[in-house]
């Protein structure tokens, strides 16, 4: 009988073994030396919980509300590129599972399934991210058919004008579909479950692009396209300009300094996103988790703070809440869910991080998500700048006695 699954890095093994090579490197890596990408993970280890009893554990809810939506738990699925990959229609998956467990879906602008493809399948509205890019006609397209497709928000990456590197990406030669070359065949041919699922679907490129955007026919003018698309410009007039564009909810996903975190709060967009693109942008850069406390300090009161990067269970996301995160979103927890079984898998990675979840709060003495605060972490464990930002919170404390 199979082992069952009862972690996120269960997921991820099974994951490792059903998915190609250069799909599963594309999730599990980072810029670089990959010191960020590890630093998300190793810092939300070091944070130690207070473990309380003799308080009523009773009657507990998770339930809460992210960007002004009701949120059956402070999780969404965070946006991510070439998701129909990890598995056949991985995004219309996703998706499903999302709205099924009651927690935001938010579709990426790099994805297989297209807007209109998961709008389809999808009964409750999804969120969309959005690149900027130079091509600000077709921004405005993919801003209309968002709104068209009743996307309930608009995510919009500010941490990714340029792109970083990633190394495995460029030695297995990645892209999709992949190109039929012998090493390739081999490793689908090895992997049949992954294959016959791709044999049966028509996604399999990247279908918000391609027939959408101007001279993207085919993979290799698609390409270079999107290497030169992303619009090293950007700037917060080109933010405030898609605000009034989308006229909806939005959040800015990408900001990892308190100083930006203020210019991102004068742009009255709803939310912001702590986040370093999962470490996949600047090594070298600090963890989200780490991050999270001093932006909290200094926008909190003005705008809702949400943070990602890596959370791989319940007990990060409890730590992230504890320092002033409304919600988390997760990226690889959920696409080695994907890879690993398709819907079933993200459902059971959304089942295994509300359950932890649900116990840690219980045993940090806590009923309802809403209350917890700072007050359930060990002093002392937070990783710098957190650490800093917590010595400075006890200083003014003590300033003020
Ligand atoms: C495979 C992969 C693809 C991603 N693609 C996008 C993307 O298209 N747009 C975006 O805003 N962020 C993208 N991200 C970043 C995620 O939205 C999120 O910030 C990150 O995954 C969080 O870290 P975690 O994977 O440790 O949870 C991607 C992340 C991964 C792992």
């Amino acid at each position: 009988m199979a082992r069952p699954v009862t972690t996120i890095e269960d997921l991820r093994v099974i994951a490792k073994r059903r998915v190609p090579k250069m799909f599963y490197d594309y999730a599990d890596s980072g810029a670089w030396t990959e010191s960020t990408y590890r630093a998300n993970q190793a810092d939300f280890a070091a944070i130690k919980l207070r473990q309380r009893v003799a308080v009523d554990m009773r009657d507990r809810t998770l339930a809460t509300t992210i960007a002004g939506q009701p949120a059956s738990m402070p999780v969404a699925l965070a946006p991510t590129g070439l998701t129909g990959m990890q598995h056949a229609d991985g995004e219309i998956l996703a998706a499903r599972a999302a709205e099924k467990a009651g927690v935001p879906f938010c579709l990426s602008t790099m994805s297989i399934c297209s807007i209109e493809d998961v709008a389809e399948h999808a009964t409750k509205p999804f969120w969309f991210q959005l690149y900027v890019m130079r091509d600000r006609e077709f921004s405005s397209s993919l801003i209309a058919r968002a709104k068209a497709a009743g996307c309930s928000a608009l995510v919009l990456t500010v941490d990714l004008q340029i792109l970083g590197q990633r190394h495995k990406d460029i030695v297995n030669g990645m892209t999709a579909p992949p190109k039929l070359t012998v090493k390739n065949i081999l490793d689908m041919a090895i992997r049949p479950r992954w294959s016959l699922g791709m044999l049966g679907t028509q996604r399999r490129t990247f279908r918000n692009l391609v027939g959408h955007a101007k001279g993207v026919s085919n993979l290799s003018s698609l390409s270079s396209w999107t290497a030169e698309q992303f619009d090293p410009a950007l700037s917060w007039d080109d933010v405030k300009r898609i605000r009034d564009e989308w006229g909806g909810t939005l959040i800015l996903k990408g900001i990892l300094d308190p100083e930006d975190a203020e210019k991102a709060a004068e742009t009255g967009a709803d939310s912001i996103v702590v986040s370093n693109h999962g470490g996949r942008q600047l090594d070298g850069a600090v963890s989200s988790i780490s991050a999270l406390p001093d932006i909290v300090s200094a926008v909190g009161n003005r705008i809702e703070v949400l943070m990602d990067g890596g959370v791989r269970s319940g007990q990060d996301v409890l730590k992230a809440v504890a320092l002033g995160a409304k919600g988390v979103m997760i990226g690889r927890a959920f696409l080695y869910g994907l890879g690993a079984d398709g819907e079933a898998g993200v459902t059971k990675c959304l089942d295994i991080i509300r359950k932890e979840l649900d116990v840690t709060m219980a045993l940090c003495g806590h009923r309802d998500i809403r209350n917890v605060g700072r007050e359930i972490l060990v002093p002392g464990t937070l990783p710098s700048p957190a650490r800093h930002a917590e010595h400075r919170a006890e200083a003014a404390l003590a300033a003020a006695e």
